[in-house]
């Protein structure tokens, strides 16, 4: 969630409020026409995956696209693109990162991994990071000041909570004592809009959206009232802010200089409903880091028989991770998965994870396995026992890291219809498979997963690791966010890529800066939001030609 949590704490403790409040009924009608305009305005056809560039949207999707201008107007992911990884950058910058925690020990949140792979991987290519964040827990702390230059420098907070005035205290103390730094990076709302209203330099990066959460609060009243649960006061009136907390948001996010948007659909809609100018939304999705994510079927094999499953009847395995709770889809899941095991014996289902749901998966009998917390380290071998990866969730905010691990482990995946896994994941049929949330949709998919059998999903599975090494790696990020930075920097390098096999040089003439697009595809943008594409293009890669053309 976007949310600035003591921003919102003012308004929402504020009584004029309440009786600013419509009905309920207005309210969700409300509600309902906005995410109807949202969602013909992403699916619109005309969304051209070039936005504001020379090349023309009707070409077929085959030929080969070529336009000019400038990184900043492309609207399709930065990932995408082919950046050089193994040459030095052409000038080392100096970042100031904002984040309200740093991951030390325990398992962190999907943002404070984001934040720890980006960073560290732009301290290791040589440039100067400087993280403000909370204290950590005394227990946890590491050395301020990092480890050596290739480690990023770290300024704690006085105290474990988020504090941006002292946050932003700390950075001028460190502008005025070594100089000004390149490029400010607000992990959400870290700095605050106040604060970021009158810095060009700063890059802010949404790891989830208010309108995504009113999505999201939509599918689970619909998945509420097919239970038969009555609607709780708390959500009642989640439901009824978020509305306003859209439209908050809408205005305040015009504060902050750049956008980045972790999925493309995010991007589509802060360019389309929040009205941020093109220029100032930028695509790049979280990466994953290859070597901890992997297929080793050695390795997975291993892990089935630790955990049970049995041998030789060449069951099929089914897999989920994460929080057991209502809003990861989970009641969807136990009842579809309920009704499954009884037509289709052979079906496992392996639960990775801690929650209220965990006990109600146990029970389901001897063909679920239920494991409990599973230890960072060994993610990668209980993604390589599976055959499928399952996410029925019904609050995808921001980009799904266990879909994309999975994927990086060679395995294809059901997951919900949501614009953030269709726009962006599962872009390709061949993927995997994605469902309305509700019981009857899911149920269905899962019949065909089963009746396909593992052969298919192996091979599906290969689709997918060749997609997500192609998108999904922290290198990739790393490179996309490099690049942004650099843009930011000095505009020279928002339409030049370095110069390839020229003594290793990162050569910036200024000779137009032609980015071709090549024929294999622009997915990522046509694709927006809704995998219009199909296989074909599939593969995609946006090469950055030196002069020629
Ligand atoms: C939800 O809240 C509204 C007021 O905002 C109220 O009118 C309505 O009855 C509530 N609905 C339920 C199901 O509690
Ligand atoms: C579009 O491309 C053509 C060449 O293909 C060029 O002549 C024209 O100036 C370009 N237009 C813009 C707006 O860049
Ligand atoms: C931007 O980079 C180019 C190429 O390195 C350099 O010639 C130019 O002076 C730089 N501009 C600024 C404003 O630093």
């Amino acid at each position: 969630m976007a949310s600035p949590t003591t921003f919102h704490r003012t308004k929402k403790s504020n009584p004029k409020m309440v009786s600013f409040f419509p009905t309920f009924s207005t309210a969700l009608l409300f509600l309902l026409t906005l995410s109807a305009v949202a969602l013909l305005l992403l699916h619109s056809p005309s969304l051209s995956p070039c936005g504001g560039s020379n090349s023309s949207s009707a070409a077929p999707a085959s030929s080969n696209r070529a336009f000019f201008g400038d990184l900043r107007q492309v609207d399709f992911s930065w990932n995408s693109l082919r950046l050089s990884t193994d040459r030095p950058p052409p000038t080392t910058l100096r970042i100031a990162v904002f984040s309200r925690k740093w991951p030390i020990a325990t398992a962190p949140g999907g943002m404070e991994r984001h934040a720890l792979t980006l960073h560290s991987a732009l301290a290791r290519r040589g440039h100067q990071v400087h993280v403000f964040t909370s204290a950590p827990p005394s227990a946890e702390r590491p050395p301020e000041g990092g480890a050596g230059s290739t480690s990023p420098r770290l300024h704690f907070l006085s105290g474990p909570q988020w504090r941006c005035d002292e946050a932003w205290a700390l950075y001028e103390a460190e502008e005025a004592a070594a100089g000004p730094f390149d490029v400010v990076h607000s992990e959400s709302v870290a700095v605050f809009h106040r604060w970021a209203r009158n810095v060009p330099n700063l890059v802010v990066s949404w790891h989830g959206i208010s309108l995504e959460a009113l999505h999201s609060g939509i599918y689970q009243d619909l998945a509420r009232g097919a239970a038969n649960e009555p609607m709780t006061p708390a959500f009642n009136r989640s439901l009824s802010e978020s509305i306003y907390k859209v439209l908050n948001e809408i205005r305040f996010f015009q504060n902050y200089a750049h956008h980045v948007a972790i999925s493309d659909s995010t991007g589509e809609m802060l360019r389309d409903v929040y009205q941020i100018p093109s220029g100032r939304v930028h695509v790049i999705l979280n990466g994953i880091e290859e070597d901890k994510f992997a297929p080793d079927t050695r390795l997975g094999e291993a892990f089935r028989s630790e955990i049970g499953v049995p041998k030789g009847t060449a069951p099929l395995v089914m897999g989920i991770a994460g929080r057991l709770v209502k809003d990861k889809g989970h009641p969807l899941l136990y009842e579809a998965f309920s009704k499954l095991v009884l037509r289709h014996p052979n079906v496992y289902l392996v639960v990775a994870g801690t929650g209220p749901w965990a006990q109600r998966y146990a029970d389901l009998g001897t063909n679920v396995v239920v494991l409990g917390a599973v230890p960072p380290a060994k993610l990668k071998a209980f993604y390589n026992a599976l055959d499928v990866f399952v996410n029925p969730t019904l609050r995808p905010q921001g980009l799904d890291l266990t879909l994309m691990e999975a994927m990086q482990c060679g395995k294809p995946v059901v997951a919900t219809r949501f614009p953030s896994i269709k726009g962006t994941i599962v872009v390709d049929d061949e993927f995997g498979y994605t469902f309305a949330p509700n019981v009857e949709a899911l149920l269905e998919v899962l019949e065909k997963v089963v009746a396909e059998g593992k052969a298919r999903l192996a091979q599906r599975g290969r689709a997918c690791k060749e997609y997500a090494k192609s998108m999904f790696t922290a290198a990739k990020m790393a490179a996309a966010y490099e690049r942004l930075f650099l843009c930011i920097k000095n505009e020279t390098y928002c339409s030049r890529i370095g110069a390839s096999g020229r003594g290793g040089r990162a050569g910036l003439s200024g000779c137009g800066g032609r980015i071709r697009v090549s024929d294999r595809g622009d997915q990522a943008g046509k694709n927006g939001y809704g995998g219009r594409t199909g296989a074909s293009d599939r593969r995609s890669q946006v090469g950055v030609d030196d002069c020629e053309g």
